[in-house]
This record gives C-alpha cells, structure tokens and sequence, in this order.
C-alpha cells in the first residue's frame, strides 16, 4: 500500500484519562497530575493540527466527575479557567476553532463567559475544528434531543412519524461534523463512560494503557497505525467492501 492510501482518520475523539495514577505514581496530589494532563493537551492538540486532523473532541469533565472531592472539582475549574484564558492567542495562531460541549449553565458566570469568548474569537479558524466536552453526558445529550423533538411535536410543528436517525443527530451535540471515525481512550480503563454515546456506533475504538500525561505524538502515531489497520465493514461483508468477489 503507498502512503497515500493510507486510511486517516478525520474526527478523533478521545477520552483524556489517568491524570490522577499519574501523579499518585510520582507521590504528588493529583492537582499536579491534571496541570501535566493538560500540558499533553495542549501538545496533542498540536500534534493533531499538524497531522491535519480535521476534528479532535476531547472529553475533559463529565456529569459525573462533579461528584468528585469538592477541592478537586474546585481544582479542575480553577485550571480550566487559567487554560481558557491562556491558550486562546495560541489556538488563533494555529488557527484552530474551539467549541465547548455539555451542560454549561451548571458553570460559574466567569468561566461560561471564558467560554464563549473563545468560541467567538476562534469562530472564523479553518484549521483543526477542536470540542471540549465538559460537564457532558452521552445520556444527556440523548435525553436533550429528545426533549428538543417532544417539544416540536407537542407545538405541531413534527409529526412523531418524521423522527428518524437522520433528525435525530440534527439535535445531538457535534451534529455539523462526521461522526468520530477513531475514540481513543489513556488509562487503562476499557469502558466509554458515558462519553459520546449516540456517536460511537460505528467508531473504531483504540485503548492504550498509557496515562495522558504520558501520551506524545508517538502515541498518538500508534494509535493511527491501528486505525489504518482496520476495516470498516459498517455491516457490509469484507468483500462488499473491498469490492472483491465473494
Ligand atoms: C482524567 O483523569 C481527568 C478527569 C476526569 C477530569 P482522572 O482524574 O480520572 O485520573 P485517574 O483515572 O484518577 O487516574
Ligand atoms: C472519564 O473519566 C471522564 C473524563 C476523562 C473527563 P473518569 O475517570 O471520570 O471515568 P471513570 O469514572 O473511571 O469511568
Ligand atoms: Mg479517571
């Protein structure tokens, strides 16, 4: 096969995992396990820009990780606001476009606002299309477009009937980009955590038992020579796919 047959995925999403091990292996708080997690993102952010990934979506706070030490959580907030504030210029500069998914009212004023200015500051970037998931659910989100298209059908404007899987993803999160064709998850842990659910059905999911503070652009080279190295049938059989007889 020459290089440029080579099948590269064109949205990654990953589940950034392991920060707290990280740290608890170093015999330091686990503040100083998520300060290194997110230098690696802001490095694999990068790596993916240069790899010219078109979509990276980065779970980064679920709507479960609130039930987390209250001084963790206050933590995370604290470095999420400080990241926010900090990268933006940089994120211009490599002319990456930043949305944020999730629940984000349950945030403090200061941080949504953060937020929002660096969707409208990043908003005309063609490069990388980057999604931070936080405070997000798969379930959520589920339950969000369903709510949608209830509330549609109870004003008259949608026949239940008209709701199908095309109309349905209209109103998930993510909806004007390709569903992710490589989930890769650090850490260890071999279970999606109620990441992208509605998404996930035909990815191609890549585990590694490195933790994300350890993960580099190596990894991120391994994790793309797996995704070469698969065959997306999406139901077909092999030979319908390679369109060789059976
Ligand atoms: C992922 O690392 C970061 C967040 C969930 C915010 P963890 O903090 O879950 O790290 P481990 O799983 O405890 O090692
Ligand atoms: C998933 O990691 C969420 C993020 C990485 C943001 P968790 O560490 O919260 O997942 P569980 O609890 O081990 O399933
Ligand atoms: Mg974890």
């Amino acid at each position: 096969m020459c290089a440029s047959e080579i099948a590269r995925p064109r949205h990654i999403a990953i589940i950034m995992d392991g920060n707290g091990r990280w740290a608890k292996q170093r015999g330091r708080p686990r503040a100083a396990g998520h300060q290194a997690g997110f230098r690696t993102t802001r490095d694999i952010v990068e790596a993916c820009g240069r790899q010219q990934i078109e979509a990276l979506t980065l779970f980064a706070f679920s709507s479960e990780n609130w039930k987390r030490p209250q001084t963790e959580v206050g933590l995370l907030m604290d470095l999420f606001l400080r990241a926010l504030k900090s990268e933006v210029s940089k994120l211009c500069e490599n002319n990456v476009r930043i949305r944020f998914i999730g629940e984000r009212s349950a945030f403090q004023p200061k941080l949504q606002s953060e937020m929002n200015t660096a969707e409208k500051l990043t908003q005309d970037n063609t490069g990388l299309k980057l999604t931070i998931a936080v405070n997000y659910g798969g379930r959520w989100d589920i339950v969000n477009a369903a709510r949608q298209l209830a509330a549609q059908v109870h004003s008259g404007d949608l026949e239940p009937d008209a709701i199908d899987i095309d109309l349905f993803s209209q109103h998930v999160s993510l909806a004007d980009l390709i569903e992710p064709d490589l989930f890769i998850r650090t850490g260890g842990e071999k279970r999606i955590s109620n990441y992208l659910l509605w998404h996930l059905a035909y990815t191609e999911l890549y585990f590694t038992d490195v933790l994300w503070p350890d993960f580099t652009e190596v990894e991120l080279t391994s994790a793309l020579a797996f995704y070469a190295g698969r065959q997306r049938r999406f139901g077909q059989t092999g030979e319908q796919v390679t369109g060789t007889n059976a």
